[in-house]
């Protein structure tokens, strides 16, 4: 028989590891250079608008189909579900979540791996090291491999002990400290000749672009990344939940917290983008638009901190510690998925299922270091722009239309004994049944 289920301790715990699950590189690379490319402040406006009215109650879907189950996501949704069909679907859908979140890992993991290289290069740099310095940041399949490895042993060691000793000891060190760093660099950047021109093209909107369709499907795919949705991470999270917790309260707080730490992340980038300017550091691509893929982040911002002099060093440290830090708390809810499920439904123990799952995506993540021109976008839009939107969409199916409302309504109870007076339940069931279904198909067909 497998070890007892493991659960949160506190709420504090539970926000910080979905938190930290959901603020990861999609808030801090993702979000500000989508802005800055969807006309600013119409994209932080639209993207505010799905995140809450979209977005939230899908996460609310995962959180409370999760606790009540208290199982991985496979054995979850066939647990709510009747019928041999929808048994079948259940497994299917489930199944499909833990493939398509070990591909984003597989991902996930590589770029991750940069972000730790550019973190030991302003100390290699100190240390005199300049060799090493131009090796780290140099884009070579060997660098590549080594933190791919580097970053999936973290993720692997932390999985390995377990939820309350693993995911919520570390979330609950490393949140704190993404939110301080995070917060010193604003101020720091904000300071330099230049800031207030990004601050200016991050916050006055365009809204010329708000009815571009381009702008909805980049808005909605950003808030479902963001929020981890689709592939039974925040369910597997959910089912760690103590059942005295106040389910709609708790998933607005973290819904809250991604989005407050994505628009805080704007408030830094999109300024150091405009200060590198001003240092005479190009920012903008051929086209004209602003640089925004991976050139962002391992080529013009270490040239800003490069201009910067002495504190130059100290600034790159704490970026690319906040990078690495965002990543670990996100990868490793992504591990989680197939762990739990490995461990609830084949009785592996933890530490031999992180193991072994941990390896054969590391063997996926090193596949496509070596393939890197062929295989990276490929599985990054097979993945995220495929796979996520129509598992979200079954999400909702099965928590709206396949499970018994009873059920669901008894759950939330649990924690929110006056649920059903309040607002979210008069709206929210009409919501996940209807309109998110239909929307997510609306914008995935654009
Ligand atoms: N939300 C994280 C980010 O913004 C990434 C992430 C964690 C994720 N778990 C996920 C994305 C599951 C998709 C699915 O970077």
């Amino acid at each position: 028989m497998a070890a007892p289920r493991g659960e949160f301790t506190s709420r504090f715990g539970f926000l910080m590891a979905a938190s930290g699950s959901a603020v990861g590189l999609g808030n801090i690379w993702g979000f500000p250079t989508n802005a800055a490319s969807n006309g600013g402040a119409a994209f932080l406006f639209t993207y505010l608008i799905l995140a809450f009215a979209l977005a939230y109650p899908a996460l609310m879907a995962e959180l409370i189909i999760g606790r009540y189950a208290r199982a991985n996501a496979v054995t979850a949704l066939r647990t709510i579900s009747s019928g041999n069909k929808t048994r079948l679907a259940a497994l299917l859908v489930g199944f499909t979540g833990i493939v398509t979140v070990s591909f984003i890992l597989s991902f996930y993991g590589i770029v991750s791996g940069w972000m730790i290289a550019f973190f030991f290069d302003p100390i290699a740099r100190l240390l005199g090291a300049s060799q090493l310095s131009a090796w780290l940041t140099a884009d070579a399949v060997m660098r590549n491999s080594l933190f791919v490895v580097l970053f999936m042993l973290l993720t692997i060691y932390i999985i390995s002990a377990g939820v309350k000793e693993g995911i919520e000891k570390w979330a609950s060190r490393l949140m704190p400290s993404l939110i301080v760093i995070l917060l010193l660099l604003i101020v720091y950047v904000l300071t330099l000749p230049g800031a207030m021109d990004g601050l200016r093209a991050y916050l006055i909107p365009d809204f010329s672009l708000i009815a571009d369709p381009s702008l909805l499907v980049d808005a909605m795919g950003q808030a479902f990344f963001s929020l981890s949705l689709g592939v039974g991470t925040m369910l597997i999270y959910g089912s760690y939940i103590s059942s005295k917790e106040n389910l709609p309260t708790i998933g607005s707080l973290v819904a809250l917290l991604d989005v407050g730490i994505a628009v805080l992340a704007g408030m830094l980038i999109l300024p150091a983008m405009y200060v590198a300017l001003a240092n005479g550091v190009e920012i903008y691509d051929d086209a004209g638009g602003l640089i925004a893929g991976p050139g962002l982040i391992v080529s013009v911002l270490p040239s800003l901190f490069t201009t910067m002099g002495a504190i130059g060093v100290f600034v790159a440290i704490a970026f690319f510690a906040l990078m690495t830090i965002a990543s670990l708390t996100s990868s490793i809810s992504m591990l989680e998925v197939p762990v739990a499920y490995a461990v609830e439904h084949h009785g592996l123990e933890r530490r031999r299922a992180a193991i072994l799952i941990g390896s054969i995506i590391t063997v996926i993540s090193l596949i496509i270091v070596f393939n890197f021109d062929p295989l990276f976008d490929l599985v990054v839009t097979v993945t995220t722009e495929v796979s996520q939107p129509l598992l979200g969409f079954a999400f909702c199916i099965f928590a709206a239309w396949i499970w018994q409302r009873s059920e669901v309504l008894e759950e939330i109870k649990q924690g929110c004994p006056e649920v059903e007076s309040g607002i979210f339940w008069k709206i929210w069931p009409f919501y996940v049944k209807f309109i998110c279904p239909v929307a997510i198909l609306v914008v995935y067909f654009q």
